[in-house]
């Protein structure tokens, strides 16, 4: 008999080390490696939620909607390459259109999506509010929930899936929920209980919240420990294969944002989603990390609301191009994805002590932040060594591409002088440590953007051809510093302005002195 050796394997990053050690080498984690032993007879025993689906006269491709052959393939065994038939993806679409593009058109029967994301960010909500549509469009959906009551979940679905207008008279009734007659809701944790559920019901879609609340009996380990996930996982990925069903599994994310549980699964699954957004503002971002079925490229686009997450429309977020400009605001045309969207980019510059200074960002780049201020201070003569300086991507929206640090820049030199860009200006360009701008990819796309949404003036790398719009008057710039004196004359700017946009960070910006430097500059 083959001998079992167990190994330890990092709870953060999935990382296996042989022996154990109180902080994980792979990632760095403290405290997160556990011990793992494969059980002797994994390959029997992990098949065995699945084979009882065959066992029960249900066949491969069996679930509603399933169109894919690769369970089938599954089932048959080995054959020729040549004869492997085209699967029929079939897609089921989600009924959002943002949800679609970053799937790819939906979802693919027999796939496995992981959706990872922070406590509280919105997944849950998502998911309900998608298995609503899917059912009011004829779908069997199946919804797990490991963490909250059936009852927790339908007071969720009276906020999210009541058609507006539609609420009951009699509100201790609570509300009706019209057409939501097979979206069926699960409390368990067990995951034979819930294969027996799905084998009961058949359902086109699987959701299972949480994955790291789901166990085995029969596995040692508490839910959420490396060998109840990975085994559950496993289950759950051979279950959809040989049911045609869609599973979606959810996973929490650690603090620092890696993906834990779910790390230990990624390769395991077709589909992963990371669900990103700041908990107390509205845009939520959905982006694919890997998709066997689609392009990573994509992004989908929500905003929350007090009826759960609807698609946003990049060109409702609030921005007016004839607006007078504030010194510190500068708009910048970014990527998410293949769509650009136009995004205010804000900068605060305030003074304090020298050796306190903090560079604190919201949505941006902490590290292209710190790059950004050396060349200001290297190219542009800018003395922020005893000021606080804050940057942050209005809306909540993240942005991390290099294209944003010329409007960062712009938008730092503009509130330490206290001085604005003309209106209706759009920018975008990546700031080298030699105070050089670069062009960006996609440039013509960002400036008809900006066109679009009615700025008239954009500024952008001098190197390269680039056609902008009739009507678009384009500055091309060849240092930061060609850039920074763009920026008009200083505004007459005391007492500092009212309008409660720009929050002062804490009690030590002293008007006297920002007019000093203002002096100075
Ligand atoms: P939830 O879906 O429970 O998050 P997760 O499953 O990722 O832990 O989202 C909870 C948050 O969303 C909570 O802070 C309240 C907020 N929310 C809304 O703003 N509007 C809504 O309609 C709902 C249902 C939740
Ligand atoms: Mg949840």
């Amino acid at each position: 008999m083959a001998k079992t050796v167990s190994h330890f394997v990092c709870r953060t990053c999935g990382g296996v080390q042989s022996r154990w050690m109180g902080k994980c080498p792979d990632c760095g984690a403290w405290d997160a490696l556990e011990r793992y032993t494969p059980a002797p007879v994994a390959r029997e025993a992990h098949r065995s939620i699945a084979d009882a689906w065959t066992e029960s006269g249900a066949r491969a491709g069996d679930a509603e909607g399933a169109g894919s052959t690769a369970s089938a393939a599954l089932i048959d065994g080995a054959q020729p390459i040549a004869c492997v038939e085209p699967p029929v993806h079939r897609r089921i679409g989600t009924g959002s259109a943002e949800l679609d593009r970053v799937l790819g058109e939906g979802f693919v029967p027999g796939s496995v999506v992981l959706l990872g994301g922070d406590p509280g960010i919105g997944k849950s909500t998502l998911l309900l509010q998608t298995a609503g549509r899917l059912a009011r469009g004829g779908s069997t959906v199946l919804y797990v929930s490991s963490e909250e009551s059936a009852f927790q979940t339908r007071l969720r679905a009276e906020r999210v899936l009541v058609p507006v207008g539609a609420a009951s008279a009699d509100p201790a009734a609570g509300a009706a929920l019209p057409g939501l007659d097979s979206l069926l809701v699960l409390a368990e944790t067990d995951l034979a209980r819930v294969a027996e559920q799905a084998r009961r019901h058949r359902p086109g879609v699987l959701i299972i919240d949480s994955i790291q609340l789901i166990h085995r009996g029969d596995v040692s380990g508490a839910p959420g420990s490396v060998s109840q996930v990975r085994r559950c996982a496993t289950d759950l990925v051979y279950l959809a294969k040989v049911s045609g069903m869609v599973v979606i599994l959810v996973g929490h994310v650690t603090k620092d944002g890696q993906l834990a549980g779910p790390r230990l699964i990624e390769h395991m699954v077709d589909v992963v989603l990371s669900f990103e957004g700041e908990r107390h503002r509205p845009h939520r971002v959905v982006r694919a990390v890997k998709n066997r079925f689609g392009s990573t490229q994509e992004v989908a686009l929500f905003a929350m609301t007090e009826r759960g997450l609807e698609d946003l429309d990049p060109s409702l977020t609030r921005l007016d191009p004839s607006a007078a400009p504030r010194p510190g605001t500068v708009v910048a045309s970014v990527m998410h994805g293949t769509r650009c969207l136009l995004v205010e980019i804000q900068a605060l510059v305030a003074g304090t002590f020298p050796g306190t200074a903090r560079r604190r960002v919201s949505g941006l780049d902490a590290n292209r932040l710190a790059m950004a201020i050396a060349v200001l201070e290297q190219h542009l003569g800018l003395a922020l060594g005893d000021q606080d300086v804050f940057a942050s991507a209005a809306g909540g929206l993240k942005v991390v591409e290099p294209a944003v640090d010329l409007a960062m820049a712009l938008a730092i030199a503009g509130a330490a002088r206290r001085r604005t860009l003309p209106p209706g200006t759009a920018v975008f360009g990546e700031v080298g440590l030699g105070g050089e701008i670069r062009p960006v990819h996609q440039q013509e796309l960002r400036a008809e953007e900006a066109h679009r949404r009615g700025y008239r003036h954009v500024i952008l790398s001098a190197e390269g051809e680039v056609r902008v719009p009739r009507g678009v008057e384009a500055t091309r710039v060849r240092t930061l510093a060609d850039a920074g004196a763009l920026l008009g004359a200083p505004l007459q700017s005391t007492p500092a302005p009212t309008d409660g946009d720009t929050p002062e960070p804490r009690g030590t910006t002293r008007p006297r002195r920002r007019i000093e430097s203002a002096r100075r500059a």
